[in-house]
C-alpha cells in the first residue's frame, strides 16, 4: 500500500442521496428528575446518531421537549400538594439542565404546555375529527364521587390479591409487580379522597385502530422489515392480536381542551397529543419545518424506549397517516431497559440513579457516563448497570486504552520529536506500519456501518479497539528504546549512519500515533464530543477537523506542525468512590421504605378496613400445604413460582417472595394457603391461590408455617 491511496475517500456516504433527517428523541414525561435509565434509553443513542449525520454534513434536526400531560403529572402534584403546572415548570428546567450537561445536542427542548403545541394539537385532533375519524362512545369508568372527577386506573389504590401490600395501583402493584385492573383490588379506594370509586357514564371519541390494520401491516411487517427484532416483534404481536378503537380523550381539567363544542372536563389523551409534540418542537424549531415532516424524502427515525413502541409505531403513524400529508417513521430504534445493581428501576423506591446527582458528585466526568451507558447499552435486551461495572470500564477502558495511548503519544512526541509534528518517511515504512494503516480505514468503515444501523455499542467497541491497536503498535515499536540506542550509539564513532535509521523509525511511529490520535478525536467525537474538544485543543486544530470525511486518513495534522503539552483526558476512579454510590443507592431505599412503611401504619390506624363479621372469615378457606417445586418466574424480579401439595391435589401458586428467598430454600417448607381464592393469572401463569406471608420492620416478607409440620392439606382455622 502506498500512502496515496491511504488518503483516498474511503467514507461511503449514507447511500441516501443527501436526503434530511428528522431525529427525535421521547419527550421525557416532566414529572421527576432525568436518571440514566432515560439516558441509556433513548438519549445517548439518539444524540450519538445525531452527532454522525452532523459529522457527516447531513441536513438534521434533532428535537424533543417535555410532555407535559397525562396521568403522571397530576400524581406527582397531587403528592407534591402544589399544581401541575408547578410540577412541570419545576422538572422542566431541571429535566433540560441534565441534557445540556450531558451534552445531548437537541436543536429545540420545547414542551408540550406551550402555544404552538396546544394548537397544533388541537387541529391536527380537529382534522381528524371534521374527517369523521372518530367514533363517539359512551362508556362506564371509575368515578369518585368525593371529588367529582373520573379516575384513571392509577388513581384508584387499594390491597393487592397477590402480595396484601395495601398500596397497589389499579394498574399494577410495585411492591410484587403484578399487573392490575382496578377491579382486582381489595377495598378500592381513590387516592384523591380516600372515596370507594363507583361506575359512571361518560362519553369519548375513539380512534380506530383497526382501520388502519391492513395498512399497517403492509407498512411494518412487509416494508420495515428492517428494524430492529425487539421492534419488529413488538409491532407484529400487537398486529398479530388485532388492534381495537382506543379512546383518544380523557376526562380531566389538566391537558389540552377537546376543541369540541360539548366536551367541557374533556382533555386530548397524553399519548395523542404527545407525539404531535415533535411537529410542534420542529415548528418552533425553524419556519421550514414542512420540509422536515411533509417532504417524502426526509429520514424520521424516533428514538424511544421499549415502553414506548406500540405508540411510535402503530399508533401515532396510523394518526399521520389518517390526517394525511406527513411523512412516516423511516425507522423507530427502541432500545430495552437498563437495570441497577440487578433490580428494576423503581423512582417510586427510589432505586435510581440521577443523572443531576451523578454531575454533581463526578464534576468533569459527563463522556464517561456516556461512554459507559453506550458501552453497556441496552440495544438487544434489558442490561444491567452497577458502580463496579462503571469503575472497571472507566479505569481499564478509558484510562489505560484510550488516555494511555494518546498520552504516551504525546509525552514521546515531546521527549523524541521537539514537540512538533515529525515527518514520514515512506521509504522505511514497515509491515507493522503498513497495518496500522490499514486498520485506521478498516475501523472506519466498521464504525459508521455500525452508527448507521443503531449498533452503537459495536460502533464504541471498534473505536476503542482501534486504540487498543495504537497502544499494541506503540508497544512493539518502543520508540524509547530506540531512542535509548540512538543515544548510546551517538557515543560511538559510526553512530551517524545508526542515528539517521533509527530517527526515522522513531518518527514513523509517532507520525502514525499522531495521525491514529487525530482519527480517534474524529471517531469519538459522537460519543464522547468533550474528549474529542480536549483532544482538538491539544493538536490545536479547528472544530472542522471533526468532519467524518476526515475518518481513515493520515494526514490530518502536518508535518512540522508545533503541538500542545499533554492533557489528561480521564482519570482514575477510587474505591471510595465507588463505595459510596452504592451506599447511597441503597440508603436511597431504606428512607422511602421507611416512609412507605409509616404510611402503611398511618392508614391501618385509621381502620383502612372495616370491621368484619364471623360469616365473612369463614368464607375463607385456609390450607396448609407443603412446597414441592419451585422456580423463578422469567422475566419478572419478585415472583416465584411455587407447586404447593395440599394433600388430595397439588396447585400452582404465584408468590411475590422472590426477593427474600431462592427457590431452592422453599422446596420442603410447609405453608399457609389460601385455597378458595380465584384462580389469576401472572405473568401468563395461572396462580391456584395465595401463601400468606408477614412483613417485617425492613419490609421483607416471610412464610408463614404451623408450628409443628402437619399433613398436607390441614384445616386451617
Ligand atoms: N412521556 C413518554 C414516556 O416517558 C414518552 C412520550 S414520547 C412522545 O414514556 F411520543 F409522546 F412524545
Ligand atoms: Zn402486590
Amino acid at each position: 500500500m502506498t500512502s496515496k491511496s491511504i488518503d483516498q475517500d474511503t467514507n461511503t456516504p449514507l447511500g441516501d442521496g443527501g436526503k434530511r433527517y428528522l431525529v427525535t428523541a421521547a419527550l421525557p414525561y416532566a414529572n421527576g428528575p432525568l436518571h440514566i435509565g432515560h439516558l441509556a434509553g433513548c438519549y445517548i443513542p439518539s444524540d450519538v446518531y445525531v452527532r454522525y449525520l452532523r459529522a457527516q454534513k447531513k441536513d438534521v434536526k434533532f428535537v424533543c421537549g417535555s410532555d407535559e400531560h397525562g396521568v403522571p403529572i397530576t400524581i406527582r402534584a397531587m403528592k407534591e400538594a402544589v399544581s401541575p403546572q408547578q410540577v412541570v415548570d419545576k422538572y422542566h428546567g431541571m429535566i433540560k439542565e441534565s441534557f445540556e450537561q450531558m451534552g445531548i445536542s437537541f436543536d429545540i427542548y420545547s414542551r408540550t404546555s406551550g402555544k404552538v403545541h396546544h394548537e397544533t394539537a388541537a387541529a391536527f385532533f380537529t382534522k381528524l375529527y371534521n374527517d369523521g375519524l372518530f367514533e363517539e362512545k359512551e362508556t362506564e369508568q371509575y368515578y369518585d364521587e368525593k371529588a367529582k372527577t373520573f379516575l384513571a386506573d392509577r388513581y384508584i389504590v387499594g390491597t393487592c390479591p397477590v402480595c396484601a401490600s395495601p398500596n397497589a395501583y389499579g394498574d399494577q402493584c410495585e411492591k410484587c409487580g403484578s399487573s392490575l385492573s382496578p377491579e382486582q383490588l381489595i377495598n378500592p379506594r381513590s387516592t384523591l379522597s380516600d372515596a370507594v370509586p363507583v361506575k359512571k357514564k361518560t362519553r369519548h371519541w375513539y380512534f380506530p385502530l383497526q382501520n388502519y390494520e391492513p395498512w399497517l401491516k403492509q407498512w411494518i411487517l412487509e416494508e420495515h422489515k428492517e428494524w430492529k427484532n425487539n421492534v419488529f416483534g413488538q409491532c407484529k404481536s400487537w398486529l398479530d392480536n388485532g388492534l381495537q378503537s382506543r379512546a383518544m380523550t380523557r376526562d380531566s381539567n389538566w391537558g389540552i381542551k377537546v376543541p369540541l363544542p360539548d366536551a367541557e372536563g374533556k382533555v386530548l389523551y397524553v399519548w395523542f397529543d404527545a407525539p404531535i409534540g415533535y411537529i410542534s418542537a420542529t415548528k418552533e424549531l425553524t419556519d421550514k419545518w414542512a420540509d422536515y415532516w411533509c417532504k417524502e424524502d426526509t429520514k424520521l427515525v424516533h428514538f424511544i424506549g421499549k415502553d414506548n413502541i406500540v405508540f411510535h409505531c402503530i399508533i401515532f403513524p396510523a394518526m399521520l397517516k389518517a390526517h394525511g400529508g406527513f411523512v412516516l417513521p423511516d425507522n423507530v430504534p427502541a432500545n430495552e431497559f437498563l437495570n441497577i445493581e440487578g433490580d428494576k428501576v423503581s423512582t417510586s423506591r427510589n432505586w435510581a440513579i440521577w443523572v443531576h446527582e451523578y454531575i454533581k458528585d463526578f464534576p468533569g466526568c459527563e463522556d464517561v457516563l456516556r461512554y459507559v451507558l453506550c458501552a453497556n447499552a441496552p440495544e438487544t435486551k434489558d442490561n444491567d448497570f452497577t458502580w463496579k461495572d462503571f469503575q472497571e470500564r472507566n479505569n481499564s477502558e478509558l484510562v489505560n486504552n484510550f488516555g494511555n495511548f494518546v498520552n504516551r503519544t504525546w509525552v514521546l512526541m515531546h521527549k523524541l520529536c521537539g514537540g512538533k509534528v515529525p515527518k514520514l518517511h515512506d521509504s522505511i515504512l514497515d509491515d507493522t506500519d503498513k497495518i496500522l494503516v490499514e486498520n485506521i480505514q478498516h475501523s472506519t468503515l466498521n464504525i459508521q456501518h455500525s452508527i448507521e444501523e443503531f449498533k452503537f455499542r459495536d460502533a464504541l467497541f471498534e473505536v476503542m479497539m482501534l486504540s487498543d491497536k495504537g497502544n499494541k503498535y506503540m508497544q512493539k515499536k518502543e520508540p524509547w528504546i530506540v531512542a535509548k540506542k540512538l543515544e548510546s550509539s551517538n557515543a560511538s564513532p559510526e553512530g551517524g549512519d545508526l542515528e539517521g535509521a533509527t530517527q526515522k523509525s522513531i518518527d514513523n511511529c509517532l507520525h502514525l500515533c499522531l495521525q491514529l490520535t487525530a482519527n480517534l478525536a474524529v471517531l469519538i467525537n459522537p460519543f464522547l464530543p468533550n474528549t474529542a474538544r480536549k483532544m482538538l485543543h491539544m493538536m490545536k486544530v479547528m472544530d472542522k477537523m471533526l468532519d467524518w470525511q476526515n475518518a481513515g486518513k493520515i494526514k490530518l495534522l502536518s508535518v512540522g506542525y508545533s503541538l500542545r503539552e499533554p492533557q489528561l483526558l480521564f482519570r482514575k476512579i477510587e474505591d471510595a468512590e465507588i463505595s459510596l454510590q452504592i451506599e447511597k443507592l441503597k440508603s436511597g431505599i431504606m428512607k422511602t421504605e421507611e416512609q412507605s412503611q409509616k404510611s402503611e401504619v398511618g392508614h391501618q390506624t385509621s381502620g383502612l378496613k372495616p370491621q368484619i363479621q364471623y360469616d365473612d372469615f369463614a368464607k375463607l378457606e385456609l390450607k396448609a400445604g407443603t412446597v414441592t417445586a419451585c422456580e423463578k418466574v422469567e422475566k419478572t424480579d419478585k415472583l416465584l413460582k411455587l407447586e404447593v401439595d395440599l394433600g388430595t391435589e397439588k396447585r400452582t401458586i404465584v408468590s411475590g417472595i422472590a426477593l427474600y428467598y431462592k427457590p431452592e430454600e422453599v422446596v420442603g417448607k410447609q405453608v399457609i394457603v389460601v385455597s378458595n381464592l380465584a384462580a389469576r393469572k401472572m405473568k401468563g401463569i395461572e396462580s391456584q391461590g395465595m401463601v400468606l406471608t408477614a412483613e417485617d420492620s425492613n419490609g421483607k416478607l416471610h412464610l408463614l408455617k404451623p408450628e409443628n409440620p402437619v399433613d398436607p392439606g390441614s384445616n386451617i382455622s
